[in-house]
């Protein structure tokens, strides 16, 4: 029987469970910090000593971590590409940004037991000689942003915060900053940009990564609200049993979102690669099936920048045999594990684990015109296929949806995709494009057969408001 598996969340939905310190304590809160300070250096066979500091360290990278924000990296390895030698301090940001379409499941840990984030920071500022932290949260969270600060101060009060952390010489600050609201400021070098009280402009990496130069131009850490809770759950069950949880190369637990057209939607939080598509989608203890006479026609797998999933495709998924080898199988995408490598091998990715159900009544040109508009409106601007090119897909979006399609939409929106991802600074191109390329790709017909209904209607548009003109031959004007 597929199930949830619940760590980080355990307690939050429990009926009198609150986010006030002396509940947590009441719930052993904090009794990983005191062993993560409590932690005495280790002899290496070797000779070499390991502090507190490395061991907690070692211990994050070989539990497999990978982050919850999006990207899956590797957690430990984010923490070991961190310059220690510069002589600057070092930073970590929190982000809660949490702006991917889709996803709620963040604002779960802050809304409902924020004192596990503020434990799970505080071992990761320690384990990364971090003294000064920030928590960047969303400004559309207001309720989060305040929960947080009470809880800071209620952790500064019993001495798990600020100065001499229960008397172990270590000191923390964290400060929470709220955002404006723009998507980008998910990105983590936009966000340390707007932290730094600029523009949320993302930087241009390589040849610099926040682990070197980030907030004020210091080694920074950013990760995500549920990567940082999970460092608590590593440090108090150690590496070996939480890498135990999930799949290979896939561990722990993971806080999903379900949306859209299911049944039952709602976050729930699994096994990492234990529950398929199929079972999140149709079993009773996730999202209970489709809508009454309704019959599944697309998923976004992991946030709305993921590309889409059409109902009855199959992937090529590599498995080792039973002889050891590693071999292609075909696998349904009902039958597909959610986890980070096979959503990637399918095509896709898990992203920020937001899945966004659509039945057989979805307008799949209304889908990815709703989309895009979402991405032209928050281009940063500062790189021209982004700016110029989400804009262009949204106008055109627009007039489909609006009865102006032509028959050659389709390809005009896979032409301006293709010419922004891998064109850009930041990967909201490929974020933007994306959608576009597999929501046309795959349901090629239905955006086809809506321009040419269309153009039988009005006749073929020309110029200015829509087709090749002598200036730009091929190329219509949006
Ligand atoms: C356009 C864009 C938006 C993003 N939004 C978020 C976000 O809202 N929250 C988040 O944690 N990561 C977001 N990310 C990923 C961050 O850049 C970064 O990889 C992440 O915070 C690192 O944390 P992790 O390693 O713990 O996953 C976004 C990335 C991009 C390109
Ligand atoms: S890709 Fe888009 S969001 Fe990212 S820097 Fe360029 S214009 Fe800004």
């Amino acid at each position: 029987m597929p199930q949830e598996y619940r760590l980080i969340l355990k307690h939050a939905d429990e009926p009198g469970y609150t986010p006030d310190i002396e509940c947590y304590l009441r719930h052993g809160g904090y009794e990983s910090l005191r062993k993560a300070l409590a932690l005495a250096p280790r002899e290496l066979p070797d000779g070499k000593r390991m502090s507190a500091q490395e061991q907690i360290r070692d211990e994050v990278l070989k539990s497999g971590l990978r982050g919850r924000g999006g990207a899956g990296f590797s957690c430990g390895l984010k923490w070991s590409f961190v310059d220690r030698r510069s002589g600057k301090p070092i930073y970590l940001i929190c982000n809660a940004d949490e702006s991917e379409p889709g996803t709620f499941k963040d604002r779960q840990i802050i809304h409902k037991d924020p004192h596990q984030l503020i434990e799970g920071m505080v071992i990761s500022c320690f384990a990364n000689d971090v003294k000064l932290a920030y928590i960047y949260i969303r400004g559309e969270m207001p309720e989060g942003a305040k929960l947080l600060n009470k809880a800071i101060k209620e952790a500064r009060a019993r001495n798990f915060l600020g100065p001499n952390i229960l008397g172990s010489g270590y000191s923390l600050e964290i400060h929470v900053h709220r955002g404006a609201g723009a998507y980008i400021c998910g990105e983590e070098t936009g966000l340390i940009e707007s932290l730094e009280g600029k523009r949320a402009y993302p930087r241009i990496k390589p040849p610099y990564f926040p682990a070197v130069l980030g907030l004020y131009q210091c080694p920074t850490i950013v990760n995500n609200v549920e990567t940082l809770a999970a460092v608590k759950h590593i440090v108090a069950m150690g590496s070996g049993e939480y890498a135990k949880l999930g799949t290979p190369n896939n561990t722990g637990t993971r806080i999903l979102s379900l949306s859209g057209h299911v049944k039952r939607p709602g976050y729930f939080e699994v096994e990492v690669g234990k529950v398929t598509m199929g079972e999140l989608i149709f079993h009773e203890n996730f999202g209970g099936g489709m809508r009454d006479g309704r019959k599944l026609k697309a998923i976004i797998p992991g946030g709305s920048s993921s590309k889409v999933f059409k109902a009855g495709e199959t992937f090529k998924l590599k498995r080792k045999g039973p002889d050891g080898q590693m071999a292609a199988v075909d696998v349904g995408i009902l039958d597909l594990p959610y986890d980070f490598d096979s959503l990637q091998q399918a095509g896709s990715m898990s992203g920020s684990g937001a899945i966004i159900v659509m039945d057989d009544s979805t307008d799949i040109v209304e889908a990815l015109a709703n989309v895009s508009e979402f991405y032209a409106h928050e281009s940063c601007g500062q790189c021209t296929p982004c700016r110029e090119g989400a804009l262009w897909m949204s106008k055109a979006l627009h007039r489909m949806t609006h009865g102006h399609g032509r028959k050659a939409d389709a390809d005009y929106l896979l032409h301006i995709a293709q010419n922004i991802q891998g064109r850009t600074i930041c990967a909201f191109g490929e974020a933007c494009a994306w959608p576009v390329l597999s929501f046309v790709k795959k349901f090629k017909d239905e955006f086809e057969s809506r321009g040419a209904a269309d153009e039988a209607r009005h006749g073929s548009i020309q110029g200015a408001t829509g087709h090749p003109t002598a200036a730009s031959p091929g190329l219509p004007v949006i």
